[in-house]
């Protein structure tokens, strides 16, 4: 099948730069991302490239070449699924807030409504890629829909999870490790995946270009964020008797991340990883695990979100325990609220849940982020309901500049590894802050020395 006009249904992190990319080395293919959500759009198309919904760099530039050349975004779904001859679902998957599986398995509910949608209005061939990431076997519930629904129209299903992490999208889209494409071994099948691998193939090596059956790709998009976050946790759990031990979480990571067998990335210490994805995915696997009757596979990788829970709990108690267990009025501010940095993404943040902990102890927390806005930090912290929004408002303060959220502040925690923090004038931040002045890094980004000289009580995770 020839492919000469694309649809992706959901514009959000992934929807969006994931097309650009397409549509940037594909000038002859017409990408059209489609959302039912008409702000997200309006904003995916404004002039003013500093407004896009989401915030990654280098993505404004890519936006720039290709907006109204071969990319599109439309609120228009039906029409351009009809249009299409691929069409890429690229919706959100949360954890199932409801019902059987509920906190555990993943709600399929847009997915589904995706291949509802697709089945009733297609009236020609289409290839389907699951692009969100999806519980193993997901392709055969979507097919059995279009099997139900769709009349004398041929779908291929084919399976491609993406890799990209948030802060560096634009570049893993362009350099990534791999591209894994799954798809049923049949004749048409196998046309699906080659239609699909010769667009990547404009600008990825066919070296990296895996192509699996359809289970292996999804379980494969699980197993990969598992592993990534099992280290994290790992290393954090090392940390704990760093800190008892006299031993350097940093030396230890370097030490044994120097072992090309283990490699040294994904070795940084932190106050928990947070995130859309590594909790909900590994909550998934876990529950796969156990629907399979699987409760040892389904017990080992529940331990890694809970080592992350403990990490974020711990950061906070050392807090406490710290300023002499009480920190009742005290002024906390938190530099950072994204869940990593280059992203106003703060889905799962650790700052969350940090915060909500140290406001039980009747803190009042100041809160500067470069990128993330300030009504996203109070709809975060409303979420947990663990107190009224009027309470939330009055004990959280949102600043725009950094300086200001420090004055009168009796300790700083560092949250995101926002470059820019580690610049600051520490000294006259020092001179604004209530004695003594702790700094609690959650990133291990700033230099102890240099803070003790200053005059900070300074404290790094896993030293
Ligand atoms: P997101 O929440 O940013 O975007 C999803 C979009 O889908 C939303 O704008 C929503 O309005 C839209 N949508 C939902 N149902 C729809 C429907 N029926 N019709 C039209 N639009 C609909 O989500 P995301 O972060 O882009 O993640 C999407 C998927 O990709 C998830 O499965 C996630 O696990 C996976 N993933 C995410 C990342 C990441 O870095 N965020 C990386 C790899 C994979
Ligand atoms: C992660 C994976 O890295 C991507 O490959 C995957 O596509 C994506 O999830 C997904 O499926 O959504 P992302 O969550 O965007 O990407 O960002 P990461 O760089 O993986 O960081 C996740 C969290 O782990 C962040 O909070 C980060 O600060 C933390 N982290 C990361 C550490 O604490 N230490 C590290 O060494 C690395």
């Amino acid at each position: 099948m020839k492919i000469k006009n694309i649809c992706c249904i959901g514009a959000g992190y992934v929807g969006g730069p994931t097309m650009a990319v397409i549509a940037q080395n594909n000038p002859k293919i017409n990408v059209t991302v489609v959302d039912k959500n008409k702000e997200r759009i309006d904003l995916w198309n404004s002039k003013d490239l500093s407004k896009l919904p989401i915030f990654e760099p280098g993505l404004d530039k890519v936006i720039d070449e290709t907006r109204g050349r071969n990319l599109f975004f439309s609120n228009e779904i039906e029409k351009n699924i009809i249009n299409s001859e691929m069409i890429f679902i690229s919706v959100n998957t949360p954890t199932k807030s409801y019902g059987e599986g509920k906190g555990m398995a993943s709600d399929l509910t847009y997915v589904e409504s995706c291949a509802r949608t697709i089945a009733k209005v297609a009236k020609t061939d289409k290839i389907v890629v699951e692009k969100s990431t999806l519980p193993v076997k997901t392709a055969s519930a979507i097919k059995n829909i279009f099997e139900q629904i769709g009349r004398d129209v041929n779908f291929e299903i084919l399976s491609n999870p993406e890799f990209l992490a948030e802060g560096t999208a634009i570049r893993d889209l362009k350099h990534p490790d791999r591209v894994l494409i799954g798809g049923e071994q049949t004749k048409s099948g196998k046309n699906a995946i080659s239609a699909l691998l010769k667009i990547y193939a404009k600008w990825v090596s066919s070296k990296k270009i895996i192509t699996t059956n359809l289970w292996s790709s999804e379980l494969s998009k699980l197993s990969a964020n598992a592993f990534l976050a099992q280290r994290i946790s790992s290393i954090n759990s090392l940390t704990e008797i760093c800190e008892k031990t006299g031993a350097d979480i940093n030396e230890v990571a370097t030490a044994i991340g120097t072992d090309s067998r283990i490699g040294s990335k994904f070795l940084n210490p932190s106050v928990g990883f947070g995130g859309s994805c590594f909790k909900k995915d590994i909550l998934n696997l876990v529950y796969i695990s156990n629907s399979l009757g699987l409760h040892e596979v389904a017990n080992y990788w529940n331990q890694v979100i809970l080592m992350n829970s403990h990490q974020r709990n711990r950061f906070a108690k050392r807090i406490i325990k710290t300023m002499n267990g009480t920190i009742s009025g005290k002024k906390i501010t938190f530099f950072g609220w994204a869940f990593k940095k280059n992203t106003n993404d703060s889905r799962e943040s650790a700052a969350i849940y940090v915060a909500d902990k140290l406001i039980d102890e009747k803190a009042i927390i100041n809160v500067y982020d470069p990128k993330v806005k300030k009504d996203r930090i109070l709809f975060d912290i409303n979420k947990l309901e663990s107190r009224s929004t009027k309470a939330n408002k009055t004990l959280v303060n949102l600043f725009d500049n950094p300086y200001k959220s420090c004055e009168n502040s009796h300790a700083i925690a560092i949250m995101t590894e926002w470059d820019q923090f580690i610049d600051y004038d520490w000294k006259k931040i020092y001179k604004s802050m209530t004695k003594p002045a702790f700094i609690f890094d959650g990133r291990n980004i700033l230099k102890k020395s240099e803070l003790e000289k200053i005059g900070f009580k300074y404290l790094a995770i896993g030293k």
